[in-house]
């Protein structure tokens, strides 16, 4: 049998959620380009258009709204499973494992349009709790959970930090929840498929994706590209960096490259102008010159292999600038993609999607007689 390595274009499903032209940079959810999405809808309305089909009216919006806020109030034994967790433990780690926790009691979890109806806005408002949560556990502060406010970016942020928060960094927060809603079907999403296709329950499903998209060739590339701007630490050191490590050391390039896409990625410049409109003070300036000089170096090497910058080549600047430190990155990236990875898993199940079995060709002994290891 012919092997696809890494499953490069092997179609695994229909979906009318997420279209991308990966020739072309194009990306659009229900048919809505993503330029337009960010600029002029909520993370909540764009969850609600994932989900089921359409932007909601404003009557559907309260309801969604207020199902999702019963989600922020998490079980008392997941607070004390994150509690429980190490100090310096990585935020999509502990994502991970509070959710795997969420999975207890979902035996029989029924994948039904009704049931999702009731369990996504569920799971987004838990999402916000554990990811708020796993940023207090890292900076060594009391657990709070969301409360309901103007929106799901707004109250995330404000379980994350005391103080006010500013409503520009609201609305980058929900210009990136909007940005990594959904992409197709990555490693993460396929990961989620897989496991309901067993009709295992959403929950641990939605850990499986997790564990899937830590990787640094996927979700991870977001700290792996920023950690790159740290690691070079002035724009003085970008050309000698980029000669010794990616032009002599092949190192990759992180948030650069894309299995679909063969030109920029359109969420790439929609982080970078956030990332632009963000640094204001010298630090976020000084990171902001290196990643653009690393940019310019990456396109001139790379672009005529069709190896671009991706969204998580600015994606960690713009976090970095609303308040959270590297390892909190791939976390956000995971709270957002959440509802992605549900509604790409109940269009599966709901268009006949068959329990995932793939085969693989053997190439180990012919046949052979187990001689006891006395007869030796
Ligand atoms: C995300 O799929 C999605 O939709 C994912 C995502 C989403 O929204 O869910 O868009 C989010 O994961 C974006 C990608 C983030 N990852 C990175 O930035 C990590 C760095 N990028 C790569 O490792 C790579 O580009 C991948 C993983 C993204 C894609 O890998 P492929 O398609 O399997 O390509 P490959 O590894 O086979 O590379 C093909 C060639 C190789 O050269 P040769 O060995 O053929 O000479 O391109 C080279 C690679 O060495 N190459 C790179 C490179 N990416 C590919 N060389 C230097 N730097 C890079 N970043």
């Amino acid at each position: 049998m012919e092997i696809s390595n890494g499953l490069e274009d092997v179609c695994i499903k229909n979906t009318a959620l997420t279209f991308i032209d990966g020739e072309k940079g194009v990306l659009r959810y229900r048919g809505y380009g993503i330029k337009d999405l960010v600029e002029k809808c909520s993370y909540e309305e764009v969850s609600f258009l994932m989900l089921f089909g359409e932007l909601p009216d404003r009557k559907e919006l309260a309801q969604f709204t207020s199902d999702i806020q019963k989600g922020y109030a998490l079980p008392e034994f997941t607070r004390r499973v994150i509690s429980s967790l190490p100090d310096d433990s990585d935020a999509l780690s502990v994502f991970e494992t509070a959710f795997a926790s969420l999975s207890c009691g979902e035996d029989g979890f029924v994948w039904s349009r009704e049931n999702i109806a009731r369990k996504a806005p569920e799971a987004l408002g838990r999402a916000s709790a554990v990811v708020a949560a796993a940023f207090r556990h890292m900076v060594d502060k009391e657990m709070k959970m969301p409360v309901p406010t103007d929106s799901y970016a707004g109250s995330f942020l404000n379980a994350c930090f005391d103080g006010d928060v500013s409503r520009q960094s609201v609305t980058v927060m929900n210009r990136a929840l909007v940005l990594y809603a959904d992409h197709e079907v990555p490693a993460s999403t396929t990961a989620a498929i897989v496991s309901c296709s067993t009709l295992s329950d959403m929950y641990s499903s939605i850990a499986a994706a997790v564990a899937a998209l830590k990787g640094p060739l996927h979700g991870g590339a977001a700290e792996a590209a920023y950690a790159q701007f740290e690691d070079i630490g002035s724009p003085e050191n970008v050309d000698s960096w980029f000669q010794k490590n990616v032009v002599e050391g092949r190192r990759r390039l992180m948030g650069f490259g894309h299995r679909v896409y063969r030109t920029y990625d359109p969420r790439m410049a929609i982080f970078k102008s956030m990332a632009r409109e963000l640094s204001t003070s010298a630090e976020e300036k000084r990171t902001l010159e290196i990643a653009e000089k690393l940019e310019k170096l990456g396109v001139e090497r790379f672009s005529p292999k069709q190896i671009f910058p991706n969204t998580d080549f600015y994606s960690g600047t713009a976090f970095k600038c609303i308040g959270f430190p590297i390892h909190m990155f791939t976390a956000l990236f995971a709270l957002s993609r959440t509802v992605g990875w549900i509604a790409h898993m109940s269009e599966y199940i709901e268009n006949g999607g068959r329990i995932m079995r793939p085969r693989a060709n053997y190439t180990g002994h012919g046949p052979r007689v187990l001689q006891s290891a006395s007869q030796k």
